[in-house]
């Protein structure tokens, strides 16, 4: 069997021949026999924008690995730091560099204090912290101008390990901000999920103490959103990376990917829908209403997993885990007849719909007292190593500019009118 494509122009009968190499069939081959031709493809279904060595997405079998690793093992037996140090770098960190990872990571968690004092006071009381975040990340791009050296390794490392650092200290930052509570500052002797803990929850204790179960579920939650291959916001960083913008620039960029309610948005409307349907009476007719179009449900669905997400999975054991803690959500046993009743309709089943990452995740958040506004603030602190793995990578390939082309559709040519006679 030759592993190649062959495409013919029926207008000219030219062929050209192409070979499939890693799944996919190079488009320069293509566009050289056949210019001025192009793949119409929005939302970019069928094209592989890149080649990546970070994450392997079967989502017709429901695998998801990190540099080969199952998401299971990471998530049982990894750490969030751990895993970000695999996807940046590409392999398991032994205890020296680990140790060195971990240091550079929690002495690098302070902001300048004109970030704090002068930028996040200058928003509006109101201000949703994820518009505040995506800011903040921007305009560190100010406070470290050295930034711009991209090609430069050690340059590049700084930013990362920046990035990564501070992420959450400029959450926390946010949502204090948000509530008109004073900042805490980052306390080194914890670990990375349970420091975030205490600079939102930390009041007036001398020794804020997380609880264990709750700052593990965190790591695992973190692990689990560390990346996703070529999802909207990576795909972001990757473009806006393209240009040789600093990374500050291009995350900022992708975290108003992050943003939206199909994508990072998700688990805030989750909670929105489910605090809708309110009791089990009324999941019968929310479920008929989008089988009408008339809305999605929220949580469900992904445009690669046509199968159960395996994050998913992972999300509900640790949500049993938390309720222990916490108590049960009032929204779990909504969220469970939904989930049953919508595994069951032809519907969902014909489109393969299946719960995806969000669909629980919002439930922990919520039962570990966050604010929905905050959701998608912790997805970006997890997603964080995936863009930069990608970016790195990406300048590593040096990839081209982005530049995708476009098929015309508006008026031939026309002479302006002027305005008297139109
Ligand atoms: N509820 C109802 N119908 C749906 C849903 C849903 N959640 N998702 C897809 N469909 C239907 C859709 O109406 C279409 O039906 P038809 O063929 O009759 O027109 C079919 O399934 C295919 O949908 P699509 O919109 O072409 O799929 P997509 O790949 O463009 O969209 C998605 C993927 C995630 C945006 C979409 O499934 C969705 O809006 N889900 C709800 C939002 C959500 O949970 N997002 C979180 C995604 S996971 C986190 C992340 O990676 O960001």
């Amino acid at each position: 069997m030759t592993e190649s494509v062959t495409i013919t122009d029926n207008r000219t009968g030219e062929s050209v021949e192409i070979p499939i190499e890693n799944g996919g069939i190079h488009s320069n081959a293509f566009a050289k026999h056949m210019p001025g031709l192009w793949f119409y493809d929005p939302g970019f279904t069928a094209t592989a924008s890149a080649a990546s060595s970070i994450t392997d997405l079967d989502g017709a079998n429901g695998i998801l690995r990190y540099r080969g690793y199952p998401i299971e093992q990471l998530a049982e037996q990894s750490s969030f730091l751990e895993v970000c140090y695999l996807l940046l770098f590409g392999e398991l960190p032994n205890h020296e560099q680990m140790d060195n990872w971990v240091h550079d990571v929690t002495y690098h968690t302070f902001i300048h204090e004109n970030m704090r004092k002068r930028f996040m006071e200058g928003f509006h009381h109101d201000a949703h912290p994820m518009g505040m975040l995506m800011s903040a990340i921007a305009a560190l791009s100010t406070f470290y101008p050295e930034a711009k050296e991209i090609f430069d390794p050690e340059i590049r490392y700084k930013q990362i390990n920046r990035l990564i650092s501070k992420g959450p200290t400029l959450a926390a930052m946010a949502y204090r901000a948000s509530i008109g509570m004073p900042f805490v500052y980052p306390d080194n002797n914890l670990n990375y999920a349970e420091n975030f803990l205490s600079m939102m929850w930390r009041v007036a204790e001398p020794n804020y103490e997380p609880n264990p179960v709750l700052a593990k579920a965190l790591d695992v939650l973190l692990i689990l959103h560390a990346d996703h291959e070529q999802n909207c916001s990576t795909t972001t960083m990757r473009v806006v990376g393209s240009s040789h913008a600093d990374p500050f620039s291009a995350a900022a960029s992708a975290t108003g990917a992050l943003y939206g309610p199909r994508h990072g948005g998700a688990n805030e409307q989750v909670i929105h829908m489910l605090e809708d349907i309110g009791s089990y009476d009324n999941i019968e007719p929310f479920v008929e209403s989008v089988k009408l179009g008339e809305q999605r449900l929220m949580g469900f669905g992904h445009r690669v997993y046509k199968a159960y997400d395996p994050r998913a999975r992972i999300v509900k054991e640790q949500a049993d885990r938390v309720f222990e803690v916490t108590g049960k959500s009032p929204l779990l046993d909504i969220a469970l007849k939904l989930e049953e009743i919508a595994l069951e309709d032809d519907y969902f089943k014909s489109r393969n719909l299946y719960p995806n990452v969000d669909f629980y995740t919002g439930l922990i958040y919520q039962a570990m007292e966050f604010p929905l506004d905050m959701f998608t603030v912790l997805f970006t602190i997890g997603r964080m190593p995936g863009w930069l793995a990608h970016w790195q990578e990406m300048l590593q390939q040096e990839q081209r500019i982005s530049r995708p082309r476009q098929l015309y559709v508006g008026p031939d040519a026309r002479d302006y009118v002027p305005m008297a006679s139109r």
